[in-house]
């Protein structure tokens, strides 16, 4: 089955106030809306993923979305429905996740039970109890409304596509606030599915304050560690952090050698808990064999994105009494940031000689030890 990832992020947010849009404002200094997108882009489930935006938000979604393959950006309308109709027009394959740009935080969990009940339903969505009280207002209070048959829908809400585009088709309501009525009311039984508190939309200005400490409660920092050796052998040049670098002898390995990726490598999956490169990469596997080590790090990278961890920091020193480090640092930092999809003020590069002692003061070889610190924790 192939899914494609529908984001809606064409509201203008008026209750959300705060000058932007809320699905371009910052949480954790990225943007709400990239938050949404890659949640849903990184579940193993979803092949592909489109983005709806507003009328003259082009700019603000290009910048809050650089570097994810999300292909065109698709035009939306004056109603979340129109947008959702846009954005149905544009995609293909088999599933479709419609997913509110205002909702940032998705767990993987949640799409894995939406993307079970299509083997059974048409449509799903993640739902959770009321806990409060519901009542009628005119001024004062109402009657109390039974809430024991009541839930909160959230999305992304799963659908098989052909029956969503048939639902809207015959759609002739108000627009809808969701496609759960789209298709009851195309007598299509959508599976409820437990939803969780981390989706729930920013909608009103207090909800961005609430996300915030959410959101720095629920993560929790871990360090990695990487330690790799390679010895010299024949001639150079040598591949050290992704760049060649000149020099008379090269490093030998089962790949290209790359010491720093290699510790780099090592120190995330340490971070992430997910055991070690040669676990990840035996050198008995021919796949390897002079394999670039970019492959390596941007492997780790996407595990650890995988299961929803953000990667903070790396910071590698290099051990090697020649070739100078100094005047390759910047290139180095930049092709690490670059394999890695992180800034340059994420990535630390550092050298240091051990003043002519052991195997690295004999020129033997040369050494990488490297720290990774990540944050993990809330999309389980
Ligand atoms: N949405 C959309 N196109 C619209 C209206 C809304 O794509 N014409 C999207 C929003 O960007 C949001 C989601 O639908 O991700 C849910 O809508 P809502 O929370 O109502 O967002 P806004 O319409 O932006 O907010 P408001 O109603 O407060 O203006
Ligand atoms: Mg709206």
């Amino acid at each position: 089955m192939t899914t494609t990832a529908l984001i809606v992020a064409a509201g203008r947010g008026e209750r959300a106030g705060g000058g932007v849009p809320k699905q371009y404002r910052l949480l954790g200094g990225k943007p709400v809306l990239r938050w949404a997108v890659e949640a849903l882009i990184r579940h193993p489930a979803v092949q592909a993923a489109r983005v709806v935006i507003g009328n003259g938000q082009r700019e603000l979604a290009k910048a809050a979305l650089a570097g994810l393959e999300i292909g065109e950006l698709i035009e939306g309308g004056s109603e979340r429905a129109d947008s959702v109709r846009a954005g149905l027009a544009a995609i293909e394959g088999d599933a479709v996740l419609v997913h509110d740009a205002a909702r940032p935080f998705c767990p993987p969990s949640v799409i894995d039970r939406l993307i079970a009940s299509l083997e059974f339903y048409e449509g799903a969505a993640p739902v959770l109890p009321v806990g409060d009280t519901l009542a009628q207002i005119d001024n004062t209070l109402g009657a109390p409304v039974d809430r024991s048959r009541l839930v909160r829908v959230q999305t992304p809400q799963a659908f098989r596509l052909v029956s969503l585009k048939a639902a809207y088709e015959r759609w002739s309501g108000p627009s809808p606030t969701d496609e759960t009525s789209v298709l009851a009311a195309a007598g299509i039984k959508v599976a409820a599915v437990d939803g969780d508190p981390a989706l729930d939309k920013l909608t009103r200005p207090a909800d961005f304050g609430r996300a915030e400490q959410w959101l720095a409660g629920a993560l929790r920092p871990s360090t990695g560690m990487g330690f790799d050796v390679h010895a010299f052998a024949g001639e150079g040049p040598l591949m050290l952090g992704g760049i060649e670098i000149p020099h008379e002898r090269g490093l030998a390995g089962h790949s290209d050698a790359d010491v720093v990726l290699h510790a780099i490598t090592d120190a995330l999956l340490g971070a992430g808990g997910l055991g070690d490169i040669g676990e990840h990469f035996p050198p008995s596997d021919a796949r390897w064999k002079g394999a670039a080590s970019s492959l390596f790090l941007a492997r780790a990278v996407d595990l650890l994105h995988e299961r929803g961890a953000i990667i903070d920091h790396v910071d590698c020193t290099i051990i090697a009494e020649a070739p100078k480090i100094g005047p390759h640092r910047e290139a180095i930092r930049t092709r690490v940031a670059e394999i890695a999809g992180l800034s340059i003020d994420q990535v630390s590069i550092k050298a240091t000689t051990t003043e002519g002692l052991g195997f690295t003061g004999r020129r033997e070889g040369i050494a990488a030890n490297a720290v990774a610190t990540i944050r993990t924790g809330f999309l389980k």
